[in-house]
This record gives structure tokens, sequence and C-alpha cells, in this order.
């Protein structure tokens, strides 16, 4: 484990706070947690957009090497563009060398086997931005499986032709077309990762006491891969004969949710309806500020707060650093630390709801910085000072 030094911290934390307003976010996160006094040696890490251009590379290996030395991480955001325009920015010596991007998030999710996606999205009293007040849902969504495997073709290989053509009638349509007219994404779903994900739903509902699980699923239609995600699902359910499961069609939940956030209460679903439905429950609950997520596996967690790096506020000190904060006591319940977590969360709720910072996606015009010290001011229960109201 941990060597040399005689004052060694209790945990050792990857800071990975990528680009964008990853930094500005990440800063006033860990005022939050130096106010908790988190007994932890911050290590940090490169990742993002400036290593893919100078290195080829947004997660450089030796970020994936220091991912394995840490108890847990906490990242920002990180800038990603489609194909084209990434391999522009590219270093010219670089240029034409098969360097691909990829999103560091999506394969820190794969390396590591974090693939429980948990997304808490709480309404905390008083958010202006509260579709409705009193909404506590908790979205687990499928991390390393799905549209997301990565196995995909554009165009298609000859090969992959020919043996859909054979084993698929209603690839017909498809057959005759010339390679670059198409492309294919596999959806890919095991049992096992179906049966883990629906498992560490449970779970959560049966050690928190929620009372319902609903399955988010498109079986209907995505008969095969969806299908096998429900069944799976409905043999996990038999061995928590206190909570009920229901499910339902993702389309169909996209609606309700927004119409009945409070019949929910744990949803699970596979990796893409995850992500979709994840971004609507965010938005519920105040939108891109207020979106966390632990991407938590057996040995590694690295939490972060759902929304991108918003290049164009990049050092204004300007976005909400809440989903950060919230990100980081996340990291705190994952370490065990529940007294500091609680504090946090306590402190985020009384500053919402007392309104006395309020960044500008609250109608406010409070900055990063200041959220930050009047949340950690919060967890002292002294009220900030030198920080006017709203
Ligand atoms: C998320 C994000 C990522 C995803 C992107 C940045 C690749 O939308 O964490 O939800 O699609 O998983
Ligand atoms: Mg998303």
């Amino acid at each position: 484990m941990r060597s040399g030094g005689f004052a060694m911290s209790k945990y050792r934390i990857a800071w990975l706070p990528g680009d964008g307003i990853g930094n500005d976010v990440m800063e006033a996160a860990r005022v939050v947690l130096d106010a908790v006094e988190l007994d932890a040696e911050y290590v940090h890490g490169d990742i993002g957009w400036e290593f893919w251009c100078r290195e080829g590379d947004a997660l450089p290996v030796r970020t994936v090497h220091l991912l394995k030395t840490v108890d847990a991480a906490l990242f920002g955001a990180v800038t990603s563009k489609p194909v084209k325009a990434a391999e522009a920015e590219l270093a010219p010596e670089l240029k034409r060398r098969g360097f691909t991007y990829r999103s560091p998030i999506v394969r820190m999710r794969q390396l590591f086997d974090l693939f429980v996606c948990l997304r808490p999205t709480k309404a905390y009293p008083g958010n202006p931005l509260n579709h409705k007040e009193g909404i506590d849902l908790v979205v687990f969504r499928e991390n390393t499986e799905d549209l997301y495997a990565g196995v995909e073709f554009g165009p298609v290989p000859h090969e992959l032709a020919t043996t859909l053509k054979r084993l698929a009638p209603p690839f017909a349509p498809f057959a005759d077309l010339p390679a670059d007219e198409y492309a294919v994404s596999c959806k890919i779903n095991t049992k096992r990762g179906s049966e883990r994900i629906v498992r560490a739903a449970f779970e959560f509902a049966k050690l928190h006491g929620r009372r319902k699980v609903t399955v988010v699923h498109k079986a209907n239609v995505v008969r095969a891969t969806d299908g096998l995600f429900l069944e799976e699902a409905r043999k996990v359910a038999k061995d928590f004969a206190q909570i009920q499961m229901d499910d339902a069609n993702v389309d169909a939940v996209c609606m309700w949710l927004v119409k009945n956030p409070l019949a929910y209460d744990v949803l699970v679903a596979p990796n893409l309806y995850g992500d979709i439905i994840s971004d609507l429950c965010a938005q519920m609950v105040g939108g891109l500020g207020f979106g966390c997520s632990g991407n938590i596996g057996q040995k590694l967690a690295v939490f972060e707060p759902t929304h991108g790096s918003a290049p164009k506020y990049a050092g204004q000190h300007k976005v909400n650093p809440i989903a950060t904060i919230l990100a980081a006591k996340m990291m705190l319940d994952w370490l065990g630390e529940r007294e500091k977590a609680q504090r946090i969360e306590l402190a985020v709720s009384e500053v919402i709801k007392d309104g006395w910072v309020r960044t500008y996606d609250m109608g406010g015009t409070g900055s990063t910085r200041e959220m930050g010290k009047a949340i950690a001011a919060a967890v002292g229960e002294t009220k900030p000072v030198g920080v006017g109201r709203r």
C-alpha cells in the first residue's frame, strides 16, 4: 500500500480536474473537503483535452497507473469533440498516426470495470430550479456494456455484412448498401452485467429503506438485449421480496417521470437509457449544476459531476459547483465517512434553502468560489462572512 512518509494520510485520492470548468468546480469542492477535514492526500492526475492535443491520449498511461494506487478519484470534466475536429487539434507530429479520440470517462469505466453508475437526484428544498419539491430518485445505470461497448463499424466491413445477411432476415434492406453508406453500432448486454447492476440497485434499496425498483428498458422492440436485461432483473427481484419491482419502457418512463416524479424511487437501466433518464432526472432537480455521479467498481470508484466541461465558461468561476460538491459527498459515503458526507449534504441543503449564494443558473450572481465557500462555512456551522445575499 502507501509507504514512505511518516504522516500518512488515511486516504489517497486521485484529483482529476480535467479541463474547462473542471478546474473551477474542483477548486470549490476542495474547499468543502478541507472544511470537513478529510484525512486525505490528493494526488493530481493528468487528464483532458490538452493531453489529447499534446500526447494523443486524453487519459495518459501515467494516470491509469495512478488510478491503480488510490482509494477513490474525484473527476471534474473534460472536453470532447467529434473525431475529425479532434484530429485537427492534434500536435502536427501526431497527426495521421492512427490516434483516435476516446472519452476518458468511458475508458475509466471500462478499464476499471466501474460497472455501477449511481446517480442520486434529490430536490433540495427551496431550490428555485426544482421541477417539483420532494423528488428523491436514485438512478442505477449499467456502466460498461450496451451501446457503450464500443463495438462499432462505419464503414461496414464486407465480412460483417455477409454474416448479417446470412443470419438476420431483417438485415435484407441494408444488405446491398455500399459499405460507407451505413454504420453499425452493437448493443451488447450480458447476463452477468445485467444481473449485477440490478442487484446493486436492489441492495441499495434494501439498505436505504427504499420501497420500489423500476426496471427501465425497451424490451417490446429491442427484444434480445433488453429482453435479457428484464429477464435477469426479474430473477434478481425474487431475492428481495420486501421490495416492489416494476418495469416500464424508457419512452413511457420519460413522460411519467416528468408528470409524476414522486411515484418513482430507485430506477435501474442499461447504459444508454440510464444515460438519458439520468439527465432527465437531473433537470427536474436543478439541471447541470446539481447532477452528480459515482462510477463504482469493486476496487475503485470515480466520482464526478455529470455535466461537461463548458469551455466557454472555463476559468470564469461562474458555474455552479454543487454537482461536484455532491460528488465529493458521494465519495465520502463510499469511503465509509458517513458523518462527513452527511455534514456536506446538510450544508448544501442549508445554503440552497437559505439562498445566501446563488450562482447564475439559480438566478443569482454568486461565483463558483462564493458557493464553495458558503457551503464550506455551513459545514462549520458558521454563516459566511463577506458574502452578500444574491
Ligand atoms: C455521462 C456523459 C458521458 C456518457 C459522456 C461524456 C461520454 O454523458 O456521464 O452521462 O455518455 O456516459
Ligand atoms: Mg450523460
